[in-house]
């Protein structure tokens, strides 16, 4: 007998689902472009549970009983009939995959009525297979709600992430989707509270509502949407926007064609922000080479992308940058943003905090967690009299497993404490090192020479030419000043008189606040403000270079980034990178030798990031390249 069999439908199906629902946000993108499709007015979508739970309840066409009972069976489509169909979309789905996937993983519930008919029809679903049918009374429209998604299939659900990873995905799906279908209302509400809510009332409208006015201001229309000034310019693509006949895409060729046409515009890493809104032959793409169909190919590379550069070099061409532009919508009062000068109002800090630990506090406070943690798992303990209140265990008993638990603790307190002092005594051997590298240095007698290009510094240092990048040199020192400082918390913090607003996307807010009370430790004080906006109220006593906002754009850069890394690190290598100096700032010779002695003293010589800060030449090298040698 042949070992070969067709997969039982419900197996194929889990199988299939794995492609189509890859996490609660492809889910959600899958369920509201149906709702989309059914021609809807109004989505509203609640999202609990890290995305295990979802409702979606639409005022499309609906689905009579029949539609119903057979739209949860895989290959089943009203939205395209034959082959040719298939290059010629005009809807977002096609396959007929979706719901029967989703309804393999998960508990569903749709309930579901066309407006011709007086009663709708509702339906349960367990694993694939319905459980229930009846008639219902309802509104026109569809409403679906998931639970306990990936219930059967617990290698997905090992993969879900956090909640607010989740979430932050689903954010994104929802707003582009908002953003492109500008004509439906969509109302986004995750853990009760809501996220994004539009009105359906048109382009212009929807950015208000999704980014805020700011945003609209700083836009100028262009053939294919909306392109962003440099004002609003992001340090990742993440704002660049490009749908393909109403399909949210990423398209290498388009984001290419973008940057490349904004050339100089736009300081080196950074992206524009940017709309675009791309109508194109159904037949001169095909969206079916993934099955997320996030991904398009052009039959014409080549036309795509001269088509979106010369649109946008047609607009910015010409002008140093793009003004912002009046806009009449009606939102709250502008708000005058602050610039570094205002600070310097601010002479006296209104905060110290000057405390530091020694060792001893250090290793009591915390080995102190260990006692009480694991004697609050096997007893109740009165910490005061050290009597045990658990009355049921006979004393004898009581006290022999006292005797074995302060055994282990003792044993742990002891594990502990000797990794706390191997981790002291490899601290104080790098410093050693330091010390000894940075007296070498001291005493080797250099000497300034000048600068290159208002960027780099030239340096003569016993017959060797090193040339020191001066934004990473300061950089580098600021960094170890504020660790210094913020270890051992001497950071002074000062109270805005006006406190700030800035714009952050609300995809990025859950990111700040999640670190709410770091930042605080750091010196800034902040506070929600809106959707798209958070309210600074205090900030350290730092002179930056450049504004707060690029300051919190590089934070949530470097977070999102580096997920592992301690989320005071990315915030001190932010705040060092925005408060050092730039390339092409002039110094003067004092300056420098300022900036390379404190270089010096700390003896690192290279960027927070590990980029090298000198080069070296020596005279060999040179005499080389004049062919003394
Ligand atoms: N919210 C809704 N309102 C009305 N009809 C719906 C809704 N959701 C699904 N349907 C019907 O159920 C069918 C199956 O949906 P499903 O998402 O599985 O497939 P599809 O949208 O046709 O293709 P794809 O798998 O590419 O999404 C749809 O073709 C549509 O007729
Ligand atoms: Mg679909």
């Amino acid at each position: 007998m042949g070992t070969i069999k067709i997969l039982d439908e419900t197996v194929s199906n889990i199988i299939s689902a794995g492609e189509v629902v890859e996490n609660p946000s492809s889910l959600i993108k899958e369920l509201l472009e149906n709702s989309l499709d059914a021609e809807s007015k109004n989505i509203k979508i609640e999202v609990k549970n890290g995305g295990r739970y979802v409702n979606i309840n639409d005022d499309g066409k609906g689905m009579i009983k029949e539609d119903l009972l057979i739209s949860i069976e895989r290959h089943a489509t009203s939205k395209i009939r034959e082959k040719e169909d298939l290059f010629n979309l005009t809807s977002y789905g096609f396959r007929g995959e979706a719901l029967s996937s989703i309804c393999a993983v998960s508990k569903v519930k749709i309930t579901s009525k066309t407006n011709d008919l007086k009663i709708g029809t509702g339906i349960t679903v367990l694993a694939g297979k319905i459980t229930s049918l009846k008639d219902v009374e309802k509104n026109t429209g569809t409403e679906i709600e998931i639970n306990d998604l990936f219930f059967n299939t617990p290698a997905r659900m090992k993969f879900l992430r956090k909640a607010t990873t989740e979430y932050l995905n689903i954010k994104d799906i929802v707003l582009q989707e908002a953003l492109v279908n500008y004509n439906v209302g969509i109302n986004l509400i995750i853990d009760g509270k809501e996220t994004i809510n539009t009105t359906g009332n048109g382009i212009e409208n929807t950015i208000v509502e999704l980014f805020g006015k700011n945003i609209l201001k700083n836009l100028i229309k262009f053939d294919y949407g909306y392109i962003g000034n440099s004002s609003i310019s992001r340090s990742t693509r993440d704002s660049i926007f490009v749908f393909i006949n109403g399909r949210m895409v990423k398209s290498k060729i388009i984001e290419t064609a973008l940057i490349d046409s904004y050339y100089t515009k736009l300081v080196k890493g950074k992206y524009p922000f940017a709309i675009i809104f791309l109508e194109l032959n159904p037949k001169d793409i095909d969206v079916n080479v993934h099955p997320s169909k996030k991904i398009v190919k052009f039959s014409n590379d080549t036309h795509v992308y001269e088509m979106i550069r010369r649109a946008v070099a047609e607009k910015i061409n010409g002008t140093d940058d793009l003004t912002s532009r009046d806009v009449e919508i009606k939102v709250e009062k502008e708000t005058r943003s602050l610039n570094i000068d205002d600070f310097k109002i601010f002479q006296k800090p209104m905060v110290t905090v000057n405390k530091s630990l020694n060792i001893s506090e250090y290793i009591n406070s915390k080995t102190l967690g260990i006692d009480k943690k694991i004697i609050d798992e096997k007893f109740e303990i009165d910490m005061e009299t050290g009597e045990i209140i658990n009355q049921e265990l006979n004393i004898e008993r009581r006290e022999k497993q006292f005797d074995e638990v302060r055994e282990e603790i003792k044993e742990e307190v002891e594990e502990k404490k000797e990794e706390i002092f191997t981790e002291i005594k490899k601290e104080f051997n790098e410093i050693e090192n330091k010390i000894i590298k940075r007296e070498n240095y001291i005493n080797k007698n250099y000497k300034i020479i000048g600068q290159f290009y208002n960027s780099y510094i030239l340096v003569e240092n016993n017959g060797i030419l090193e040339i020191y990048d001066q934004h990473i040199v300061h950089e580098r020192t600021l960094y170890e000043e504020l660790k210094k400082n913020i270890l051992s918390k001497e950071i002074s913090r000062q109270a805005l008189l006006i406190p700030q607003r800035i714009n952050i996307d609300l995809r990025d807010q859950d990111i700040i606040f999640e670190k709410k009370e770091i930042l605080k430790e750091l010196g800034f004080e902040i506070e929600e403000f809106g959707k798209n906006e958070i309210l600074i109220r205090t900030i350290p006593i730092f002179k930056f270079q450049e504004s707060i906002e690029s300051l919190f754009r590089e934070v949530i850069k470097e977070l999102k980034e580096y997920k592992q890394r301690d989320p005071r690190e990315s915030i001190i290598i932010s705040m060092s990178c925005k408060g050092a100096i730039k390339a092409g700032q002039k110094l003067t010779l004092e300056e420098m030798d300022i900036l390379i002695g404190n270089l010096h003293k700390i003896g690192e010589y290279t960027c927070p990031h590990g980029r090298p800060i000198i080069l070296k030449l020596d005279l060999d090298e040179i005499e080389k390249k004049f062919k003394r040698k």
